[in-house]
């Protein structure tokens, strides 16, 4: 298959990149390659919503300084400025695509607040704000004849100057397009395409206990690498403070964060508040704090959860806000309005990732990426609340100019070998692969995650090399399967956050390492 954009990735911001690339270029022809079918993207999942200065109270210089507050001192100031300046152009663009955001009596827009926000600036819909986004852009894209839209195709790995001269040459290496499993017929396309764009979001599921859905693996994160792109600040992984704690789920179910922004509180199995004990701004600190406070408050008291307390908020207005949650937590015996609510922190953001410059280039020629599998610059040493839908709006934009840009200049290559599957056996036992997808994830949560520590980083290494030399035999000697690359990516993302972790050296936002302090 030949094209000229080449779409890893179904979430904002691949999907915001290609109705602008298509629309702006309806004679070029754009590839969209999905793994999963039109629900399964983190946007999806988005609860709050989309951080957007619209009040006269407020204005881009508080959203600028919550937001650099909130990184502890590694945002890119100028990264952060520009995201934020962009944020009314994005809210136009949504709403003109046919996105509904909730509005007041007043008719302007309802402004939810979360955490390390000192303003009310999240625009949302009601707690479904993700799959509203994502329905929007879908129908949009249904409307393009320039775009080839494949799902449950997985991709397997980029192409690159190693699979044309087999030799590892940085200053050399640009991405051609990618072999792509089709999961219906088994078989390894190549799609040779002059630009190719990593928008396949993030990584949860290398920890098990998580917010994110089966499919973030972090597969563009790993594949990327794997040709040599630089990767940033993986160490900074963000845990949500509330996932509703219910063992039987993966992915955990979010509380949002909103809910704290409208009133509910924390509190331990005795009914007392602790948050004041951790920060002045209490539930509504930023999330690195809330997540650590609770992590704290669990080890002291020896419990498995801490709860929400929501019981004293306006019923009406709860409900109308959050009936997605509302209903959630009735659907499992819990009355929000009588109950506490059971929540834990989960794995929920990677904050840095593939390392790209304004306009979403990697140090990769001809590789892109843009929304959670990239490092920009904007959340430093951890993302502020509802930050991330915009950067990956404006990301989107911002590559999308680039590259109708430079497609122009850029020839499609020809000599291109097809996939060499030098597996053979087939199929192989799953076993094999979930064993050590368990192990896995034990090891990252226990190892490496809220708290972490020299001696916990040095036993995830080892651990974890074990794990990499088993699954790169199996790799080598079996066919191709979605489940056993995957692993492979998790395992490679694991790496990466382990490695990071052990050369950081100064704890930060996110980072917290017990022999640093
Ligand atoms: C939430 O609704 O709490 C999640 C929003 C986000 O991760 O930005």
């Amino acid at each position: 298959m030949k094209t000229d954009f080449l779409v890893i990735g179904a979430g904002i911001a691949g999907l915001t990149y290609v109705i602008k690339v298509a629309e702006k270029l309806p004679n070029k022809q754009i590839v969209v390659v999905t793994k999963g079918g039109e629900t399964d993207s983190n946007t999806n999942y988005a609860q709050g919503g989309v951080a957007i200065v619209q009040n006269n109270t407020d204005s881009f210089e508080k959203h600028v300084q919550d937001t650099l507050k909130a990184g502890d001192g590694l945002c890119e100031e100028d990264i952060v400025r520009t995201v934020i300046s962009e944020g009314p152009n994005c809210l136009a663009e949504m709403v003109e695509w046919g996105v509904k955001f909730d509005k007041n009596q007043l008719g302007d827009y309802d402004l939810g607040k979360e955490g390390g926000h000192s303003e009310n600036r999240v625009v949302h819909h009601k707690d479904f704000t993700g799959a509203e986004i994502s329905r929007a852009l879908h129908l949009r894209l249904k409307q393009l004849t320039n775009v080839t839209y494949l799902e449950h195709h997985f991709v397997v790995d980029l192409i690159s100057g190693h699979h044309l001269k087999n030799k590892l040459s940085k200053s050399q290496t640009t991405c051609y397009g990618a072999y792509v499993l089709n999961e219906q017929t088994n078989e390894i396309i190549t799609i040779r395409s002059k630009i190719t764009i990593l928008a396949s979001g993030g990584a949860g599921q290398v920890y098990g206990h998580t917010t994110n859905p089966k499919i973030a693996t972090g597969d563009g994160i790993a594949m990327a690498y794997r040709i040599g792109a630089e990767v940033k600040e993986i160490e900074f992984i963000q845990f949500h403070p509330t996932a509703l704690y219910y063992q039987v789920e993966s992915p955990a179910f979010l509380i949002s964060e909103a809910v704290r922004g409208f009133g509910a509180k924390l509190v331990n199995k005795n009914g007392e508040k602790f948050m004041s004990k951790y920060d002045n701004r209490e539930e509504l600190a930023s999330r690195d704090i809330v997540a650590k406070a609770i992590d704290s408050e669990l080890k002291l008291i020896g419990q498995e959860y801490v709860y929400l307390d929501c019981t004293q908020l306006d019923r009406i207005k709860f409900k109308s806000h959050f009936p997605k949650i509302t209903d959630k937590c009735k659907s499992i015996g819990i009355d929000v309005f009588k109950d506490f609510i059971p929540v834990v922190p989960a794995a929920h953001y990677i904050c840095g990732g593939i390392s790209v410059d304004r306009d979403g280039q990697t140090s990769i020629k001809n590789l892109f990426a843009i929304g959670e599998c990239s490092r920009t610059g904007l959340h430093g040493a951890n993302r502020l609340a509802s930050n991330s839908l915009l950067e990956a709006f404006v990301y989107a934009d911002k590559c999308a100019d680039k590259t109708t840009e430079l497609i122009f200049k850029i020839k499609q290559l020809q000599n291109i070998p097809n996939w060499n599957s030098k597996g053979t056996t087939n199929p192989i036992e799953l076993i094999l692969i979930s064993h050590n997808l368990k192990e896995l994830q034990g090891l990252m949560k226990d190892y490496v995650g809220i708290v972490r520590s020299n001696e916990r980083l040095e036993r995830a290494r080892i651990r974890l090399d074990l794990l990499y030399k088993e699954t790169e035999k199996l790799y080598k000697k079996t066919t191709i399967s979605p489940q056993l690359c995957e692993l492979r990516n998790m395992i490679t993302v694991a790496y990466l956050i382990v490695t990071h972790s052990q050369k950081r050296k100064e704890n930060k936002g996110g980072f917290y390492n017990t022999d640093l302090v």
